[in-house]
Formats: structure tokens, C-alpha cells, sequence
């Protein structure tokens, strides 16, 4: 019987355990995460949505401070097409995340970076290219874009030096996304290095409708896999969602995947960003506290617990001091969905919104806890206290249990003292 371990991920001449870890953000999947996962020998990512407020709570960098105070004047204003970002900014933020994991990272493994195109951040080329140019110059050993279709997103780094040199991949959940991103990116002569396929049971926003269910990950990877053989494309293809245990990784590997890529397993570590008092959230949930809804403004359906604080929170918007899911227009459909309320309810003193949730200031306050569909299971995956909680995990316990068990087994950590 294989495992993982009896396959590698092949870059050129680079290999690595067939295991990516995935991007989760905002800082879930955080700098200290990807550098273990390196070290490890496979790729681990760093996200880059809402750098400049990470770095302020990493590095102490003022980014937040300096927007908040340049835009203070519009906060009551419901207009905020005049809220921009400073390129220069974007780019000091994206310079310092990724080159001081750059310089930390040990190992044969990777970093890379995942890039949402729908943080459209009031300008969304502009600002797209300065985060793709940035991470490159800082060193990163590759992109995967995700979050949107991404079809003007190789062209916005054709002229970047490393545009051939780094790894580049693309999140699709359907061989037909994958076809049209193919076709847009002909003339540029330039494939991607990898295609993650992701699947309905991810955690983050999904590429599906809300008729998620009737996905299934196995059956799309096959279609791609065939597309690709058929194109004669040699293409790593790397499956994503609801892959729980080595085995579930190794039945994908022997139906020719290159890689897989996994999260939801590592939100349960101490190496990720969530605090401690919200993984025990993670470890407690049950089946039907696993949700999957309409309230993320991207307009992608989003998976997440029932109890996150984000689900009916009706705060003023928050787009001065962040403002990353502002369209072209200055508009989200959050800021609508709160004026609607406000004007049904002129006199109230607590905003109640139910449709869509401030995405930006919930996700960097840890408060819309977004996880995949087989959550309920990480109970399974380590011991329980006499008190009633969790015992957290390294990134090194769940990364070699992928990578070595066999027979759907999972191996508990060692108990506590
Ligand atoms: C907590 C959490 C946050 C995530 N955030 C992102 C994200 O910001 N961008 C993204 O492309 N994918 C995101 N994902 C999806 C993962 O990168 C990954 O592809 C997927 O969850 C793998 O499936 P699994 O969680 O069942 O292992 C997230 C997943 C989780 C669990």
C-alpha cells in the first residue's frame, strides 16, 4: 500500500513532497506556517490579502494609522469612491511580508504566494500588478492566483524579469474556467507551471454556486486531467478540498495528481494565525455547524461556522482603514446592504445586517471563521483534555501524518503532560 511519501512534485528539476499547503487568508496561513511546511520539503503560501494590515500587527509598519487618518473626513460619508489606496504603500507591505519569509525560509521546500483577484481595492489593475510585481522582486519562488478568473493577471507580469523564472499557477474549479484562461493567455507563450483544481468542500469562498453539493472533486479533476492529456499538456495538476488524510492524498496522487493541496487540517496548528480561543471554535464544531452562504460581498459563496461573530454584525463600513473589496467604483455590496438597513431603521442603535457581512474588518479581527466542510473532523485528529478542549498540533505532526500514514488512519499527537 502507498503514501504520499512514495510520490514527489516535480518542478523542473526541483522536487518536493506532493503536499501544498494552501493560502488562507487574511495571515491564517502565515509566514511561520509556509516556513515549516519549506522546511518540510513541500510548498507552503503566504497570503497577500490585506498586507498592509498584517505587516502593522507583525512588523509595527503604520499603514492603517496613515489611511484611517488621510480619510478620516469621508467615514460618515456613504460615498467612497475617494478612498485609494497608496501604491507606494502596497508595494512596502507586499516588499516586507514576503522577503522577510524569503530570508527566514530553510529547507528544500517552497513559498509561495495566493493572490485573490477579487481584493479589487478600489483600483483593480493598478493594484493587482504592484502585488504580483512586489512579491516577485521580493523573492518569492511562485504565485498561485486565486480568488477570480484571472485572465489579464499573467499580462500584468509579463514584464516583471522573473515572470519565466518563478512558479505560476492558477486556481479553477472547472475545465472550462481552465479552457478560457488558456485560450486569453495564448499570445503571451507562457503555461502555467501548475493547476490546482479546487473542489466544493474547500474552505475560503468557492468557485461553485450555491448548488456547491453536486460537485464532486474527483470527477472535475478527471475532466482536467483528460483535457490537459488530450492537449498534450504537461501540466502539474494538483487537487484541492476535502482531502483529510494521507489516504485521501495518496488515491489522488495514484490517479495522477502531481500534488494535492490541503488547509483545513493545519487551521488546527499552532504554527497558523487563528487564535488559540477560536481553533478550540474549530475543534468543537459539528457537522451542522459547518455552513456555506451568500454574505461575503465577492459574491462568492463562502464556507464558514454558524457561530462566526461576522453573521449579522451590522458595523458602519470600515473602508477608510481598509477597504480591500471596493470595486472599480468605490462600491461593495456590504456598504449597500448596510444603507438599506440603516434606512429601514433610521432610529435603531444596533444595526442588524443578515445579507452580506464587512468582509475586510471581520477577516482581519479573526472574526468570520472561514474553514472547509470537513472542519467536524478535526476533533478526530488530536486529544481532548480533561477539560473539555483540544490539544492544538504542530504543522510538523499533521504535514508528516499526510505525508507517511496509510489505511485512512491519523496519527493523535503524543499527550501532554
Ligand atoms: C481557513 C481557510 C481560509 C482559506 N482562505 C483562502 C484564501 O484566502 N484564498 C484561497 O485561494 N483559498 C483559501 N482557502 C482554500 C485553501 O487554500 C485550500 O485550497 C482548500 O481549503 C483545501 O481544502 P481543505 O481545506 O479541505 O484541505 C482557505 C481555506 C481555509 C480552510
Amino acid at each position: 500500500m502507498k503514501c504520499v511519501d512514495d510520490f514527489r512534485l516535480q518542478f523542473g528539476k526541483h522536487e518536493l513532497v506532493p503536499l501544498m499547503i494552501g493560502g488562507m487568508g487574511v495571515d491564517i496561513s502565515t509566514a511561520d506556517l509556509a516556513l515549516e511546511v519549506a522546511r518540510l520539503g513541500g510548498v507552503g503560501h503566504l497570503s497577500d490579502a490585506m498586507l498592509p494590515t498584517v505587516t502593522d500587527r507583525r512588523y509595527k509598519t503604520k499603514f492603517v494609522k496613515e489611511k484611517t487618518k488621510q480619510y478620516k473626513y469621508n467615514v460618515e460619508n456613504t460615498d467612497k469612491s475617494a478612498v485609494q489606496f497608496d501604491l507606494g504603500q502596497i508595494a512596502e507591505a507586499t516588499r516586507v511580508h514576503v522577503s522577510r519569509a524569503m530570508e527566514a525560509k530553510r529547507g528544500s521546500g517552497m513559498i509561495f504566494v495566493n493572490c485573490m483577484e477579487k481584493l479589487t481595492m478600489n483600483a483593480p489593475r493598478e493594484t493587482l500588478r504592484v502585488r504580483l510585481h512586489e512579491a516577485l522582486s521580493a523573492g518569492i519562488d511562485g504565485i498561485t492566483l486565486s480568488a477570480g478568473l484571472h485572465l489579464g493577471s499573467f499580462g500584468l507580469m509579463a514584464d516583471h524579469p522573473r515572470f519565466h523564472d518563478a512558479k505560476l499557477g492558477i486556481i479553477v474549479s472547472s475545465v472550462r474556467a481552465l479552457q478560457i484562461f488558456l485560450r486569453k493567455n495564448a499570445k503571451l507563450n507562457r503555461l502555467p507551471d501548475y493547476i490546482v483544481v479546487e473542489g466544493p468542500l474547500a474552505g475560503g469562498h468557492l468557485g461553485f454556486g450555491m448548488d456547491w453539493a453536486e460537485y464532486d472533486l474527483m470527477t472535475i479533476f478527471k475532466e482536467i486531467l483528460e483535457f490537459l492529456r488530450a492537449e498534450k499538456l504537461e501540466i502539474p495538476l494538483i487537487p484541492a478540498g476535502g482531502i483529510f488524510t494521507g489516504s485521501d492524498a495518496t488515491a489522488f496522487l495514484e490517479a495522477g495528481a502531481a500534488g494535492v493541496q490541503v488547509a483545513t487540517r493545519f487551521t488546527a496548528t499552532h504554527e497558523c494565525g487563528l487564535p488559540e480561543k477560536i481553533v478550540q471554535e474549530y475543534f468543537k464544531a459539528s457537522e451542522a455547524d459547518v455552513v456555506v452562504n451568500t454574505i461575503s460581498p465577492t459574491g462568492y459563496p463562502m464556507r464558514m461556522l454558524t457561530g462566526s461573530p461576522a453573521i449579522g454584525a451590522g458595523i458602519r463600513p470600515n473602508c477608510e482603514a481598509y477597504g480591500y473589496l471596493l470595486d472599480a467604483n468605490g462600491s461593495c455590496a456590504y456598504i449597500t446592504a448596510y444603507n438599506e438597513q440603516v434606512a429601514l431603521h433610521p432610529d435603531a442603535k444596533k444595526i442588524v445586517v443578515m445579507d452580506k457581512t464587512c468582509l475586510c474588518t471581520h477577516m482581519r479581527n479573526f472574526d468570520c471563521w472561514t474553514c472547509g466542510h470537513y472542519t467536524y473532523r478535526l476533533k478526530d485528529t488530536t486529544n481532548r483534555r480533561a477539560d473539555g478542549s483540544y490539544q492544538t498540533l504542530t504543522a510538523e505532526h499533521v504535514f508528516k501524518d499526510y505525508q507517511f500514514s496509510k489505511d485512512n488512519k491519523i496519527a493523535l499527537p503524543a499527550v501532554e503532560n
